[in-house]
């Protein structure tokens, strides 16, 4: 079966909390390419096809994805924390979890991107590192499972409530900034992250 990477692109930096949910669509489109391609290669030679998934997915969380994380620490997080309601201070309590699961993610991603440009490199992994692989996948698959329910049942609904348009528009152009993009609202938006 084909491995898709297409995306389909709908918000622009008009929409930051939009966008953010588009990431995370991607995010969990590129995880289940490696996912795919770890169980269906096992451990031996990649085909060209197998090859271009692999590369484009850890291209994608190598240097795309962490900037969802900063766009969410540094910008949304933030403004979140700067909101004077006391029904908003239950869900700020949540952030911190949500920042300690990055960190985990992102410890995970480097193993994995380790192991996968080995397997790029030298056409095949040792039954050990196929191993991991997958065991490093599946726990990155679970970790994401919980923390963008939280993220988009959570943390997205009320940031888009509490937030004035002025603030919302505020993270929209450091997303933009963060990507080198421009920021125009109705126009397109960011391509891979
Ligand atoms: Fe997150
Ligand atoms: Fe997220």
């Amino acid at each position: 079966m084909p491995v898709s990477i297409g995306a389909t692109q709908e918000s622009s930096f008009a929409n930051p909390i939009g966008l953010l949910t588009d990431c995370h669509r991607r995010i969990e489109r590129f995880l289940e390419v490696l996912v795919r391609v770890a169980t269906e290669a096992r451990e031996g030679s990649l085909s060209a096809e197998h090859r271009h998934a692999m590369e484009a997915a850890l291209s994608y969380f190598d240097r795309a994805a962490p900037m969802h994380t900063a766009d969410e620490e540094e910008d949304l997080f933030p403004e979140l924390r700067r909101v004077d309601r006391p029904d908003i201070e239950q869900i700020v309590a949540r952030v911190s979890r949500l920042e300690s699961e990055h960190s985990i993610a992102t410890a995970w991603h480097h193993e994995v991107h380790e192991i996968g440009e080995r397997w790029l490199r030298q056409d095949y992994l040792l039954p050990h590192e196929a191993a991991e692989l997958k065991r490093v996948l599946t726990s990155l698959t679970e970790l994401y499972r919980g923390h963008i329910a939280v993220e988009e049942n959570e943390i997205f609904p009320v940031a888009e409530e509490a937030l004035s348009a002025f603030e919302k528009e505020a993270i929209g152009r450091r997303m933009a900034l963060r990507r080198g993009a421009g920021f125009i609202v109705g126009s397109p938006n960011m391509e891979h992250a």
